[in-house]
């Protein structure tokens, strides 16, 4: 059997909403989520609530018989994504958060407050893209699934999808060097590049972070 041949890449169904919340959670920030943030259901909320309640038509996951190993989850209009996520998802990831204890510990506490100074700074701040690449995805596999070839079917699957949609174009949000080498070689540009610090007093780095574009015309 070829490497990955055992993995097959089908659309999104509801039995596959643990699964897609606990690989978002393990891989949230490139994998290297720090202080157990890994464990957190507001986490898990803020990563995939939108996609697997509000959109879960245009998802895709990898399997390897019952077992999900993979997603790609996307939106096909990126504005509605953010109108939905301000009015339902904000306020549900907020009260979590707020009565998940999370904030019981120093170090946690200065992640935090990490967070919030990088959002006033305006380090979050990114340009839209919108109108040429309007829609959006995301993409993670558990480490043992990887460079088998899951993560480019599961692209071309979004892709496929979204033109048949007659979508434009797509973006994505890149967090890590590795990640944008995978996405060039499925064809997608960088179309911003910067540096976010937010993550740099646990991981002794900076992190870059890439929009990068596909265009499906
Ligand atoms: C990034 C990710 C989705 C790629 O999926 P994958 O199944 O490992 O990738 P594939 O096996 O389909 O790779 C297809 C091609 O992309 C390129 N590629 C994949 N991973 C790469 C890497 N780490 N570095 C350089 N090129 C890479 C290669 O050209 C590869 O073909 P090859 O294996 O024949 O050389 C997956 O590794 C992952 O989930 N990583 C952790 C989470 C993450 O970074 N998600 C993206 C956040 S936006």
């Amino acid at each position: 059997m070829n490497a990955g041949e055992d993995i097959k890449v089908r659309a999104y169904a509801p039995g596959d909403r643990d699964a897609v919340r606990r690989i978002s959670r393990d891989s949230a920030f490139a994998g290297l989520a720090p202080h157990g943030m890994g464990k957190e259901e507001w986490l898990a909320d803020a990563l995939t609530l939108y996609f697997t309640d509000f959109e879960p038509h245009s998802s895709f996951v990898a399997v390897r018989g019952d077992e999900v190993l993979g997603y790609v989850t996307g939106a096909v209009d990126g504005g509605r994504m953010r109108r939905v996520t301000r009015r339902h998802i904000v306020p549900r990831v907020i009260g979590k958060f707020i009565t998940s204890g999370f904030l019981c510990g120093a170090s946690r506490r200065r992640l935090v407050g990490e967070g919030l100074r990088c959002w006033v700074q305006g380090e979050f701040r990114r340009p839209g893209f919108r109108r040429a690449y309007p829609a959006e995805l995301h993409i993670n596999l558990d480490a043992g699934a990887r460079r088998r070839g899951a993560g480019r079917r599961l692209i071309t699957a979004f892709t496929e999808y979204a033109r048949a949609q007659g979508v434009i174009g797509v973006q994505v949000s890149v967090l890590s060097d590795p990640a944008r080498d995978f996405f060039k070689a499925q064809g997608f540009a960088v179309l911003y590049q910067t540096e976010r610090t937010f993550l740099q007093k646990t991981r002794d780095e900076k992190s870059p972070w890439y929009i990068m574009g596909k265009k499906l015309t």
